[in-house]
């Protein structure tokens, strides 16, 4: 069980370390500024209805009530330990798990904490708005219920870093409460966390792609060799399904809606489904794009030494290793990445530790896919024949063999000018998106009701009806 007795509640038996009990109850007032500034706006007095987390138990792991997310009580809970665990893969592979931080590893492993780290909180604030046009009270307490909870997913990564890294960890600890994402001066670490989520769809279609970056990411961590970084990611897993709910329903209920409308009304071209207030598929296509190309550009360079380091070492896994039936250590394998050969992409073998990165990326892409065809299911039950689809791995790619080309969703290559010629066609313009905000303007607070443009979720939070008062506004 969790200690909710005390100012940080825990499983880690805080109290027994003073020295990092104070460290972080020192670090505690300027998260809460943090959370004042760049949290949900306006959202202090609201009372939600929101989980918290009770035990790290996979069943019955957390229970509902209101509460006003100031006092939301963010903690620090680590799956418990495996007294037996080893390290699964690297050089290391069958030496007992660390329970320190092996000091020639040290500098490297800060960085992947702090890396992952950074994420949480610049979610928090891309996502800050979205609360004054939410589509429903459903869709409001969800969109809160996941920003305190990538709250919770800092404290866990700024627990490793006070616990395990001293002075330099306490330092870092600080850093990731003042950048800020998208700022010019002092922005987030990665790319897609710097772009703006200005609307509803761009939120779902974030927690749909890049909350499951999250969750392989946090795979590949939670097969780490140092051992207290595993239990953190285990747990911040379970906390990150229902993120991915979020996002995948919600996308499907936008379809649900415009479907409907379309089938309602006879219309099909988009201009004609836009009139009727609801969003076109083509546009629901474009945000995909959008969305896919800047998360897999997360997962890194499809050649990389830094990721033959991580697994080497022992930092890193990949995704279920130790469901995978080979070596672990990988040293005279191959995989194969793309690359662009003149006007042509071609596959290439590489040793199989530099492609690690890759490796992951299609082992997401592999779970995107099912998403995409579940999202299709909606449409063709509706007898409508469009069909949403992945665009091509190097399309729209900043990062990787890919950077710098000009590839369709189709996947040919292109020049510069003749991709520009169809970029409105493949990415949403200003006006699209000038378009799905006209639709949010406003929020839907009647409890039960919901925005023109998107169908009711099948069933409530926790056994709930849909017109459940899920935030209650003061
Ligand atoms: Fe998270
Ligand atoms: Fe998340």
């Amino acid at each position: 069980m969790i200690d909710y007795t005390e100012k940080i509640p825990n499983n880690v038996d805080l109290g027994r370390d003073r020295v990092l009990q104070r460290a972080l109850e020192h670090w505690q007032p300027a998260y809460m500024s943090w959370w004042y500034d760049a949290g949900p706006t306006e959202s202090h007095n609201y009372e939600v209805y929101l989980r918290t987390a009770i035990t790290v138990e996979p069943d019955g792991w957390a229970k509902f009530g209101y509460v006003r997310m100031p006092e939301y009580r963010w903690g620090i809970f680590l799956q418990p330990r495996n007294a037996g665990r080893a390290i699964n893969f690297g050089t290391h592979r069958g030496d007992p798990a660390w329970q320190e931080v092996p000091g020639e590893y040290r500098s490297t492993l800060r960085r992947v904490i702090v890396t992952q780290g950074d994420t949480e909180p610049a979610s928090v604030e891309q996502q800050r708005m979205l609360g004054m046009c939410c589509p429903s009270l459903y869709d409001l307490r969800n969109i809160f219920q996941v920003n305190v909870e990538e709250g919770r997913h800092l404290w866990a990564m700024v627990y490793l870093l006070h616990r395990y890294f001293g002075r330099d960890g306490r330092e870092e600890a600080e850093a990731l409460l003042e950048r800020r994402s998208g700022d010019v001066d002092n922005p987030r670490i990665l790319g897609a966390f710097n772009e703006p989520t200005p609307d509803w769809l761009a939120f779902y279609m974030f927690t749909f792609f890049t909350d499951r970056d999250g969750k392989f990411q946090l795979s590949a961590l939670a097969e780490s060799g140092f051992d207290p970084l595993a239990r953190t990611c285990r747990f911040m897993l379970t906390e990150e399904a229902h993120h991915m709910f979020v996002g995948e329903t919600g996308v499907s209920r936008i379809l649900q809606r415009t479907c409907e409308v379309m089938r309602e009304h006879k219309v099909e071209t988009p201009g004609d489904v836009r009139a009727l207030g609801v969003i076109d598929l083509e546009t629901m296509q474009k945000y995909l794009n959008f969305h896919y190309s800047v998360t897999i550009d997360l997962f890194g360079s499809d050649a990389s030494s830094n990721a033959a380091t991580y697994y080497t070492t022992g930092l890193k896994g990949r995704y279920d290793e130790t469901k995978i039936a080979d070596d672990h250590v990988l040293a005279d394998e191959v995989y194969p990445v793309f690359e662009v050969v003149g006007n042509k992409i071609v596959e290439r073998k590489v040793p199989a530790l530099t492609a690690l990165n890759e490796r992951l990326r299609d082992d997401y892409i592999h779970e995107i896919q099912a998403g995409v065809d579940r999202w299709n299911r909606v449409i063709e039950n509706a007898g409508i024949s469009f069909r949403l689809r992945l665009p091509h791995k190097g399309f729209h790619r900043a990062i990787g063999n890919f950077a710098g080309h000009f590839i369709s969703p189709d996947g040919e290559v292109l020049t510069k000018e003749a991709w520009q010629n169809h970029e409105r066609d493949w990415l949403s313009a200003p006006e699209d998106h000038a378009f799905v905000q006209s639709l949010m303007t406003g929020r839907v607070v009647d409890p039960g009701k919901f925005a023109n443009w998107i169908a009711p979720p099948i069933r409530g939070i926790n056994g709930q009806p849909l017109n459940f008062e899920y935030v209650r506004f003061n």
